[in-house]
């Protein structure tokens, strides 16, 4: 097999291609030939300069994460980096694409730096929990001052050329396209000025005094939130200060296997590749995207202001209809409110916002003007008289082969397409509050839901930059429905003895950035109290139903919106605990004779996940999620759970399937109803398997 590492000496320059589709990660293979090229050039005399670039879109786009977790395989690369960075040979990296991670540590190790001006460069290593290890951690701040150091190496965000270059990261910002000649180019100007080589490791560090990293340090660890890789960066950087290179180099080695060591490694790498198998979904396979230019959006509230701006990003024609001007005003109102603050945040150029309010968007009372959309998403009140009657109308009015979606939270959409002539047409795009920030959408398929539309849902996604899972019809389809059954036990753990502040410091300790009864606060509580009402005659007798979320309700409490809710919402004082409510749940435990106990933060914890996975493993088990890595996305992008903790599936293969079945039953003994085992977990364990195992 070739390698994927070719060397050929133009004229005295040695020009080194790596060419490793897709994204040119650093494989065994092109540690190799990096190394083995770099050693062939600096041996013959008569090459004078060296230059290594990236074939295809991109320059390195960091260690190979496919070969993580499996025996090393030598060379490693920092031993790469450190032999190719001491040749005595000057070298030039050419960047172009993404020179992320250990792409970005190959580059620190030549001796000069140019750039593209459409490149961009980070360490992205922390999110995948662990830590620049090839070098980085010493190498950059050497060229960075420590604040930018800290903040690149810790957040793991990129940076672009015009920044790299004003830090000293690059040197120079090529001219035109052509990575391989500029670099070409710039090792001809540095023999002909004669210039040697510039080891970085060589030089002294940036430092900053002991009390100034100390702030940085307590900086990260607040943000950290349990996650332990950011705060072993800061040892690495902190080495990198206080010792000579090698020793520093020594650290960062020990500091990143330790990270390898801990499971949140292992969870975040899940994380990141289960966020691109997602997209796999069959019928992709055989469907077509059809061309979704046109979109139209019926109703203007929360939802459907924010789906509009979200389409309008995404370069989208937009109509809008409400039911009256006024609405209709208030929605143009707030998706222009919503653009104004992407242009101010730099996520909207200003001619692009001109162009939408200039005429790509626009609201109106009157179906009709949907006649030529590609793709019309309903975004009306929860209700299926409302929702039918809307399909039945933009069934007539909207052109054949026009896609007809609905936003539901719940609904049957079986039940909203037998509404149409085209069942065929009609899918769900489930978006999350806020539609234009957060990046999970589940695609709803229903019985009828042809392959092309399903394929158009992906395509639409991905056009709007989000994250698509692939649902099938149920009460709540993935997400939803897990929420329903996680927060009926937490509402059980509360009845049991623990407050509901007493949850949110469990559940925020256990990593979510906010607790259940603070997120039910911000969403307000008037949502979910509706549907509770709409469920009532249908709920079963014989369930365990927690009634101080509508004891609040019917205090016209509905959370941050109305001032008090679970919490007061003081606007000096933030969230405080709010002692009516422990009333109101005082009272009910004592109608239903339950004496409170002491929960532990632990039991808080496994209660959650225990109803989380078991209901988890019904979604998969009935095939309404393809995989179980279905679920750990919807969860992670869409729910706040902790990234580090790769998803309840994820999470409950690290904690043993054993142990979460015993939970299940040990928890019911107070509650049969609830807590009846997942058939598919049960299988699960008597088989000795993971849900990893149906991953594959
Ligand atoms: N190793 C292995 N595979 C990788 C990879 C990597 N570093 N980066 C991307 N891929 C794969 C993806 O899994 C995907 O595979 P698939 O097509 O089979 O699903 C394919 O390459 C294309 O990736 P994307 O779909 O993400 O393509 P985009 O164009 O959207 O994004 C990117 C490109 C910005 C480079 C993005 O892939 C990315 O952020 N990659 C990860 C970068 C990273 O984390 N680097 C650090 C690695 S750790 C490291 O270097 C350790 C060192 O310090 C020792
Ligand atoms: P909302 O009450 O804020 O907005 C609904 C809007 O639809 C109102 O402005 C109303 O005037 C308009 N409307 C009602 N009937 C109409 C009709 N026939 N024609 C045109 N406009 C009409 O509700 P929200 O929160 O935006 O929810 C909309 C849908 O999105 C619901 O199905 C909901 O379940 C779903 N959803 C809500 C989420 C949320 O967090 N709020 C999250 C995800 C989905």
């Amino acid at each position: 097999m070739s390698s994927p590492v070719q060397m050929t000496v133009e004229d005295g320059i040695a020009v080194i291609e790596i060419n490793n589709p897709p994204v040119n990660a650093l494989s065994q293979a092109v540690r190799q030939g990096l190394i083995e090229a770099a050693r062939a050039a600096d041996a013959d005399p008569d090459v004078k300069a060296i230059v290594v670039y990236g074939a295809g879109r991109t320059f390195i786009a960091g260690a190979d994460i496919r070969e993580f977790g499996k025996p090393p395989m030598p060379p490693g690369l920092p031993e790469v980096i450190d032999e190719f960075e001491l040749v005595s040979t000057p070298t030039v990296a050419a960047l172009h694409g993404t020179a992320l991670g250990g792409g970005l540590e190959t580059a620190l190790g030549a001796h000069y730096r140019i750039a593209l001006a459409s490149g961009r460069f980070g360490l992205p290593e922390v999110h995948l929990g662990i830590l620049p290890g090839a070098g980085g951690t010493q190498r950059l701040p050497r060229v960075v001052p420590i604040a930018k150091a800290v903040e690149m190496i810790t957040g793991g965000g990129m940076i672009g050329a015009k920044e790299a270059l004003a830090l000293g990261l690059i040197d120079e910002i090529a001219e035109g396209d052509d990575i391989r000649a500029a670099g070409i180019a710039m090792a001809r100007r540095l023999v002909s000025e004669g210039k040697g080589v510039r080891p970085l490791s060589a030089e002294e560090p940036n430092r900053v005094t002991a009390e100034e990293f100390e702030t940085m340090r307590s900086m990260v660890a607040k943000k950290a939130r349990g996650l332990i890789a950011p705060l072993n960066c800061m040892k690495a950087i902190e080495a990198g200060m206080t010792m000579p290179f090698t020793e520093g180099r020594q650290r960062e080695r020990e500091l990143i296997m330790e990270l390898f060591a801990s499971p949140q490694s292992g969870a975040m790498i899940h994380a990141f590749f289960a966020d691109r198998e997602v997209a796999k979904v069959p019928e992709l396979k055989t469907g077509t995207p059809r061309n979704i230019a046109k979109m139209g959006v019926v109703g203007g509230g929360t939802m459907g202001a924010g789906i509009a701006t979200s389409a309008l990003l995404a370069g989208l024609d937009v109509t809008l209809a409400e039911r009256e001007a006024e609405a209709a005003e208030r929605a143009a109102a707030t998706v222009q409110s919503h653009l104004a603050g992407a242009v101010k945040r730099g996520k909207l150029k200003q001619d692009a916002y001109d162009a939408i309010m200039g005429g790509k968007f626009r609201t109106t009372t009157d179906y009709n003007d949907f006649a030529d959309a590609d793709l019309v998403i309903e975004a009306v009140f929860e209700s299926m008289e409302v929702k039918k009657d809307v399909f039945g109308q933009l069934d007539v009015i909207c052109k054949p082969g026009a896609i007809l979606a609905s936003n539901t939270s719940y609904l049957n959409v079986d039940e909203i397409a037998a509404m149409t002539n085209r069942p065929e047409d009609v899918i769900g795009l489930h978006f999350f509050s806020p539609a234009h920030v957060m990046r999970l959408l589940e695609v709803v398929v229903g019985d009828k839901t042809s392959d092309d539309v399903v394929a158009s849902g992906f395509a639409l996604a991905k056009t709007m930059k989000k994250i698509a899972v692939r649902s099938g019809v149920c009460d709540g389809f993935i997400g939803n429905r897990i929420l329903n059954a996680y927060a009926k036990a937490i509402n059980g753990a509360v009845l049991a003895g623990a407050s509901p502040y007493d949850v949110d410091r469990a559940m925020q300790d256990f990593g979510l950035a906010m607790g259940l009864f603070r997120v039910a606060d911000l969403a307000g509580l008037d949502i979910g109290w509706a549907n509770r009402k709409r469920k009532a005659d249908s709920r079963d007798p014989n369930e365990q139903y927690a009634e101080f979320a509508d004891r609040i309700c019917e205090l016209g409490r509905f959370g941050r919106k109305t001032g008090r809710g679970f919490y007061i919402h003081d606007k000096a004082k933030g969230e405080l605990p709010d002692d009516e409510v422990l009333e109101i749940i005082a009272r009910e435990r004592a109608d239903k004779g339950i004496t409170p106990r002491a929960i532990s933060d632990a039991e808080v914890i496994d209660r959650y996940m225990a109803a989380m996975i078991n209901e988890s493993a019904k979604v998969v088990g009935e095939g309404i999620a393809l995989r179980p890595l279905d679920v750990d996305i919807t969860l992670l992008n869409g729910y706040g759970f902790p990234r580090w903790r790769g998803g309840p599936l994820h999470y409950a293969d690290t904690v043993g399937l054993d142990k979460v079945l015993n939970d299940i039953k040990t928890f019911a003994k107070e509650d049969t109803n609830f807590w009846q085992p997942a058939p598919l977990l049960e299988q699960l364990v008597a088989d000795g398997k993971t849900f990893a195992s149906l991953n594959r």
